[in-house]
């Protein structure tokens, strides 16, 4: 048998409406979905594509519509049944139980029946199979936690695709894991095809979406607008059906000039994360760091912020040397990060969308200009939410609510107000959508033309050519070479960040 198999449609969705107090979601959505498809399910971020899923995988009752699978109605009463139905999905937002182990987080809802003392033997050892099968070097008794984000994510997908579904979805599975994750990740996703699984796959991705879908599903504002085959269709048709217009250029062109050297760094190092690092920052200048996950560009800008601090080595801000301690101290001398990991570490989930967009603004930096204007604080707020075009009802919303990449656009945009001097983004668009995208990268240059400085982490390497003055590769928490933008080159930038 070749899949997909047109001849069998395994599941349909028919008229699906949902509401949340204030929002259509969803109005009148329709899917199909055949044996051994790959389907990509895009839209802009609030278009209601996690919504869609989280109906199918029996987190949320849908108001209207209909659920068909393998030729029978079905109503999905719960998660549990939605996977008694063979439906598995991987969500968005990582939901593990950090403080159990692998193995436990694999088996968490259906563990073994003879479940006990003896059987966790018996669990480790199943779940190093499911591990090995998908050649994951994880040991299946390590605590959660200790993984990096990417290994948690890869943890996850084998979970569902261990679950022996016929349905998969995946939402933005590689918005955290590396490169060379995602890669492996394809060949999963290969093998489970020709085993005849389907499977839904939510991106932002669109490379990667003409890379492994067979057709390819629109969704703007909660409306379906098409479904085609991925070669049927193109990059250039699918944006402006995803944005509703003719999409923008996508990287703005930069006009600064980057002047005096206002971050000096000299032989930073911390334990096995990074080794030696030297680099300067100019006033208005982006600078980025490419490496693959691992490579310590994560650890390098933690450091620079303070958290933790390096144990070797010289900070100089504006010529003068630094005791970066805290992040208290970095803030104090004009530094912000806009970390990797937001939902840990950036943003205050039950609070406002207001207050966590002023937040660092009122906390940081109006202290040193005196007064701060409420009016004007709040102003700005609706101002940049609009600019990154971000899909709330109400600024007085919990962020909670938000969907996933209206979040992180949250996230960016307290930073992108707050102003620092020297501004460390740590992969600043992952989740974001194509037209948020650009609007980000424009506040970047922006930001640079008002003389700050930004040094970036981005896995993506269009967006570190797009948007970077300079280059710097890293390899195993070391320097492994620099590029100036002339020199700028693919291939070459990534010889120089693989092992
Ligand atoms: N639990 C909820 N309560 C209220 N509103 C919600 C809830 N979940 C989602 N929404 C709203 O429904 C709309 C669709 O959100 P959804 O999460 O489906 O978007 P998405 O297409 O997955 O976007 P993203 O690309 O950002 O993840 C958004 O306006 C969102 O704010
Ligand atoms: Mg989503």
């Amino acid at each position: 048998m070749n899949y997909p198999d047109y001849n069998s449609c395994i599941l349909e969705m028919q008229g699906i409406n949902k509401s949340f107090p204030g929002v259509t979601a969803l109005d009148n959505v329709w899917l199909k979905l055949y044996r051994g498809e790959i389907q990509a399910l895009i839209g802009e971020n609030g278009a209601g594509k996690s919504t869609l899923m989280n109906i199918l995988a029996g987190i949320f009752r849908y108001d209207k519509g209909h659920i068909i699978l393998k030729g029978k109605p079905v109503e999905i009463k719960n998660e549990f049944h939605a996977q008694q139905l063979g439906i598995a999905m991987v969500h968005q937002e990582l939901n593990n139980f950090p403080d159990m182990t692998v193995a436990e987080n694999i088996f968490a809802g259906r563990e073994p029946s003879n479940w006990g003392i003896l059987s966790r033997y018996k669990m480790n050892d199943l779940v190093q199979k499911i591990l090995n099968d998908f050649h994951l070097d994880i040991d299946p008794k390590r605590l959660m936690r200790k993984l990096s984000i990417s290994e948690m994510q890869l943890v996850e997908i084998a979970k569902a695709a261990s679950c022996n579904a016929d349905i998969l979805i995946m939402d933005e599975p590689t918005s955290a894991i590396s490169m060379r994750d995602a890669e492996f990740l394809f060949k999963i996703l290969n093998s489970l095809k020709e085993r005849g699984v389907s499977v839904i796959y939510i991106s932002h991705k669109m490379d990667e979406v003409f890379r492994i879908s067979d057709s390819i599903t629109i969704l703007r504002d909660g409306k379906l607008i098409s479904t085609s085959r991925a070669s049927e269709t193109n990059y250039d048709e699918l944006i402006k059906k995803m944005v509703g217009r003719e999409p923008k250029e996508l990287f703005p062109l930069r006009s600064v000039v980057p002047g005096v050297t206002v971050l000096n760094i000299n032989h930073l190092s911390r334990g096995k994360a990074f080794k030696d690092i030297s680099l300067y920052l100019r006033k208005g200048e982006v600078l980025g760091l490419a490496g693959l996950v691992g490579s310590g560009r994560t650890e390098i800008v933690e450091s620079i912020f303070g958290f933790p601090p390096a144990e070797q080595g010289i900070i100089e801000v504006m010529g003068k040397q630094v005791e970066i301690t805290s992040p208290r101290k970095a803030i104090g001398n004009g530094i912000a990060l806009v970390p990797e990991d937001r939902k840990l570490s950036g943003l205050h989930l039950l609070a406002s969308v207001l207050f966590n967009i002023t937040l660092p603004t009122l906390q940081a930096f109006a202290r040193k200009s005196g007064i701060i204007k409420q009016r004007k604080e709040k102003s700005s707020a609706v101002q940049i939410s609009q600019q990154l075009n971000v899909r709330t009802n109400n600024l007085k919303q919990a962020v909670e609510n938000l969907s996933g990449g209206n979040q992180q656009k949250i996230v960016i945009a307290k930073w992108l107000l707050a102003q620092p001097r020297i501004l460390l983004l740590d992969e600043p668009t992952r989740g974001i959508d194509i037209g948020a995208k650009s609007e980000i990268y424009q506040l970047m240059n922006k930001l640079t033309e008002k003389g700050i400085s930004i040094l970036m982490v981005s896995s993506e390497m269009n967006e570190l050519m797009g948007m970077c003055d300079r280059i710097i590769a890293l390899r195993s928490g070391q320097i492994s070479k620099e590029f100036n933008h002339s020199e700028f080159d693919q291939e070459k930038i990534l010889a120089a960040i693989m092992p």
